[in-house]
């Protein structure tokens, strides 16, 4: 029998990590990364242009050209970069090459919303404990790129989205946010990944800007957000 639900790793990545919130008088600066529509950016966007939400998204990342969630970058006037993996020699090429990118922009949060690539070793080293990913289904079921389908040929009645701290596995990293969402008789794939998205974009903006406000704390497995 197959069993789709991993455990979590037992020991944590790093002990306690504390993360301080921007520096008070500038906004959060956010690298964000995308590889497909980028309606979680988009969100990000939107939450950017009010004052209040104290965050800036100073560019936007990609492994694919040609993606939407680039092109709605490039309408907001965000400075963007493609970084494929195909043209590197390899993935420590590569990983090095994303973590110059990134860094040139000085983030203090970086935020994957729908990369399809795992950061390598040496993006964990300069930006481990404040990058968040987030995942169309309830961590620890279903880790990987096709969280509503397998949620969906399980049959569980309910699933959801989970934000979480990047770390080398496959959507394994410490839980920061998790919201519900209830599969419908009659849903698809199509229908409940979109129902999930919406509650996810929400979940995504309220606690990125809370994490940006106040700073975070990891420990173990556990996320603080004072
Ligand atoms: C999201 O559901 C994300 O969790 C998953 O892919 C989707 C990306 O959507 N990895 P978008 O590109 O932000 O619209």
């Amino acid at each position: 029998m197959t069993d789709p639900v991993q455990a979590p790793p037992v020991e944590p990545a790093s002990g306690v990590r504390v993360v301080a919130p921007a520096a008070p008088g500038r906004p959060a600066r956010l690298v964000v990364l995308v590889s497909g529509a980028g309606t979680n950016l988009q969100a990000l966007l939107d939450a950017c242009s009010d004052e209040g939400y104290r965050a800036q998204v100073v560019a936007v990342g990609s492994d694919r050209p040609g993606v939407e969630g680039l092109a709605r970058a490039e309408r907001a006037g965000v400075p963007t970069f493609v970084r494929r993996l195909r043209d590197f020699a390899g993935r420590t090429a590569w990983d090095a090459a994303l973590s110059e990118a990134v860094a040139a922009h000085a983030p203090d949060l970086v935020v994957l919303a729908g990369f399809m690539k795992l950061t390598g070793p040496q993006f964990l080293d300069r930006f481990g404990g404040r990058t968040v990913n987030t995942h169309p289904a309830l961590s620890p079921s279903f880790p990987g790129v096709n969280g509503p389908a397998d949620a969906l040929a399980y049959g569980v009645r309910v699933t959801g989205c989970t934000l979480f701290v990047v770390d080398a596995g496959v959507d394994t990293g410490a839980i920061i946010a998790q919201r519900a969402v209830e599969v419908a008789e009659e849903d698809t794939v199509e229908s409940l990944h979109a129902r999930i998205k919406t509650v996810e974009r929400t979940m995504l903006v309220e606690t990125v800007g809370h994490m940006v406000r106040t700073g975070w704390t990891v420990h173990h497995r556990r996320v603080t957000i004072p």
